[in-house]
């Protein structure tokens, strides 16, 4: 599969590494690197080949430099509705993939890429990147998720300050705050989001599944609520005959083979 505006490099441990490739525009998101994410996650749900992805951004400067605001400079309030649907679509499938997704932020993280990479599992950070959701200086308000994961990741005092000032952070304010996992020189800044994709892989991979989506349908329920439901996505696991290899690996002191069953 191609895509006009994703380079896709995949290796052979079964990691893609995603690239959004408009850097003349600092990475954009316009409508079509949109749809292209979106065809793109529907595609790796059930490519059992690919078992976790990077996410990053072309050239030096930019991971993402937001959504793209000529696009936003002509939309209406109708329009301006469906535009941020589909972008939240695109990037809750990305979430909701089932298989870790790393992002490896190279530059600049604004607007809604900084909603793209909190739609991602993991935040890598080269010590140039840059955080911010600026949308409030445009008029508009952030639309791809960032009022809606931004508090829940980082506090919600916090999340009103960035997203009502617009003020741009850099890699060590964001690492204080926990917006980013850690800061990685920016030369081994995909090697080691890769090798944080392969060490998850490594685990079962319906462990890995069922932990995300754990997380993901626990974090907005009731505390019972959501220990319910890892009561039974911890017996979905037992069920496995990954449960029985890993365990068994561990007694016999040697490493499991998991086979995703
Ligand atoms: N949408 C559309 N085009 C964008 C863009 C965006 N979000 N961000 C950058 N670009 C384009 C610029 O218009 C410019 O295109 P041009 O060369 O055809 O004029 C190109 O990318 C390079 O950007 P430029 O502004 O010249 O780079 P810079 O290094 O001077 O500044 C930024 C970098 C990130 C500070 C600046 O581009 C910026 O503020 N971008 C918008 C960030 C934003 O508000 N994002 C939220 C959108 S909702």
């Amino acid at each position: 599969m191609t895509y006009s505006t994703l380079l896709i490099e995949r290796d052979d441990d079964g990691v893609a590494t995603v690239t959004i490739n408009r850097p003349d525009k600092l990475n954009a998101l316009n409508a079509a690197v949109i749809a292209d994410l979106a065809a793109l996650a529907g595609h790796l749900r059930d490519d059992d080949s690919v078992r976790g992805l990077v996410l990053t951004g072309a050239g030096p400067k930019a991971f993402v430099a937001g959504a793209d605001i000529a696009e936003i400079s002509a939309i209406d309030g109708d329009d301006g509705r469906a535009f941020a649907e589909r972008g939240q679509a695109a990037f809750r499938s990305l979430e909701q993939l089932g298989k870790p997704v790393v992002a490896a932020v190279n530059g600049f993280a604004l607007g809604g890429g900084c909603e793209l990479a909190m739609a991602c599992h993991i935040r890598l950070a080269s010590p140039n990147a840059r955080f911010g959701q600026p949308e409030v200086k445009l008029g508009v308000i952030p639309g791809y998720g960032g009022t809606v994961r931004l508090p829940r990741l980082i506090g919600r005092g916090r999340a009103l300050e960035l997203l009502l000032t617009g003020a741009m952070i850099d890699a060590e304010e964001a690492h204080r705050i926990g917006l980013v996992n850690r800061i990685v020189p920016a030369e081994s800044l995909l090697d080691e989001a890769r090798a944080m994709v392969r060490t998850i892989t490594q685990m079962g991979p319906l462990a890995v599944r069922l932990t995300l989506a754990s997380v993901d349908e626990g974090l907005d329920v009731q505390i019972d609520t959501a220990l319910a439901q890892e009561a039974e996505k911890f017996g979905a696991s037992c069920a496995t005959h990954d449960r029985v290899e890993g365990t068994r690996a561990f007694m016999e002191k040697r490493p499991a083979k998991f086979v995703g069953k």
